[in-house]
């Protein structure tokens, strides 16, 4: 592993050691037990986008690991007043030695590993959300588990979170179902990548326009947002094309009784989802807030790591 930039560049191994790892610094964590793997080790965090769990989630991480990170808002750097992506890559590279980045384009990301020297992060961009998935399906692990033969269901928004949903779940032999509204479906080369991971695994892909069909016995209902980053300016239209995929009451009866209840956050309660879902016995939203940052590290530890198994 070079960089974490889609779930699709990982292989089945590599996505289970990070589970692994994962796993054994939670541990750590809750015992009190230190564990500075990366001491002396910094990250730069670059976002061009607003956060709450990604920024906390990464620089508490870090810290918890023995190292340092840098917030970088697009606001104060040259990036944001027009510096290339490649010049910024070359010239962090000299300074840190890994770097986070949330920002608009994916193509950004791509350039900033291929023209830097140290290993790069996806810490979310239009087209995919890849830390956030690692840790939902680490979270689904962690209460039922297992991963294969699951069915996971997602309503809403063909956006990033669902892309990288797709991406995951054909690695990891997780049966997705996603419905989305006509004109709102997932990426088409992330489901054509999706499909090619879904036939060595064994898992099912299903998409449709209809949220019943796809939560039908579901093990795992999810959803996110219907205005995404950047799409302020669609939201009265978006909020009446997804008005008939609201996760209510109503939808989740059709999952199984003990179906798990996921959103990557912030919700937007009676839009998206309903208090009684989001808020109900079956939510495990702050779970799944709570694993990005064990999650996070153990992929930190993977890229930024001196050695191979410190744990
Ligand atoms: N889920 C997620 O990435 O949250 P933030 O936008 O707060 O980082
Ligand atoms: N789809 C959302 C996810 C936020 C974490 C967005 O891109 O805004």
């Amino acid at each position: 592993m070079k960089h974490f930039i889609s779930i699709h560049d990982l292989s089945v191994d590599e996505i289970n050691e990070i589970f692994e790892l994962s796993a054994r610094l939670k541990k750590y964590l809750k015992e009190g037990k230190e564990h500075h793997y990366l001491k002396g080790k910094i990250l730069g965090m670059i976002f061009t986008k607003s956060s709450t769990r990604t920024r906390v989630s990464f620089e508490v991480g870090m810290y918890q690991l023995g190292g340092y990170s840098i917030f970088l808002s697009s606001n104060d750097i040259q990036l944001g007043r027009g510096e290339s992506i490649q010049d910024t890559a070359r010239v962090l590279s000299r300074y840190l030695d890994g770097i986070m980045i949330r920002t608009f384009s994916h193509k950004d990301v791509i350039d900033l590993a291929e023209y830097g020297s140290i290993p790069v992060i996806n810490g979310l961009t239009d087209l995919m959300h890849p830390c956030q998935v690692l840790a939902d399906l680490f979270t689904i692990k962690e209460m039922k588990g297992c991963l294969k033969g699951l069915k996971l269901a997602y309503i809403g928004d063909g956006n990033n979170v669902a892309n990288s949903l797709l991406h995951g779940c054909a690695k990891t032999g997780v049966d997705i179902s996603v419905a989305t509204p006509k004109g709102f479906e997932c990426d088409s080369p992330v489901i054509e990548e999706a499909k090619t991971d879904a036939a060595l695994s064994g898992s099912s892909i299903v998409l449709t326009n209809n949220p019943a069909e796809a939560i039908k016995d579901a093990d795992a209902v999810y959803t996110d947002t219907w205005v995404s980053m950047g799409q302020e300016s669609e939201k009265q239209e978006r909020l009446k094309v997804f008005k008939p995929y609201q996760v209510n009451e109503e939808l989740f009866s059709l999952a199984k009784k003990d179906a798990l209840f996921l959103h990557c956050l912030p919700a937007y309660r009676d839009y998206e989802v309903t208090e009684g879902v989001i808020d109900g016995p079956n939510s495990v939203v702050f779970d799944e807030a709570e694993n990005r940052l064990h999650v996070q590290k153990a992929i930190m530890l993977k890229l930024m790591g001196d050695f191979k198994d410190p744990v």
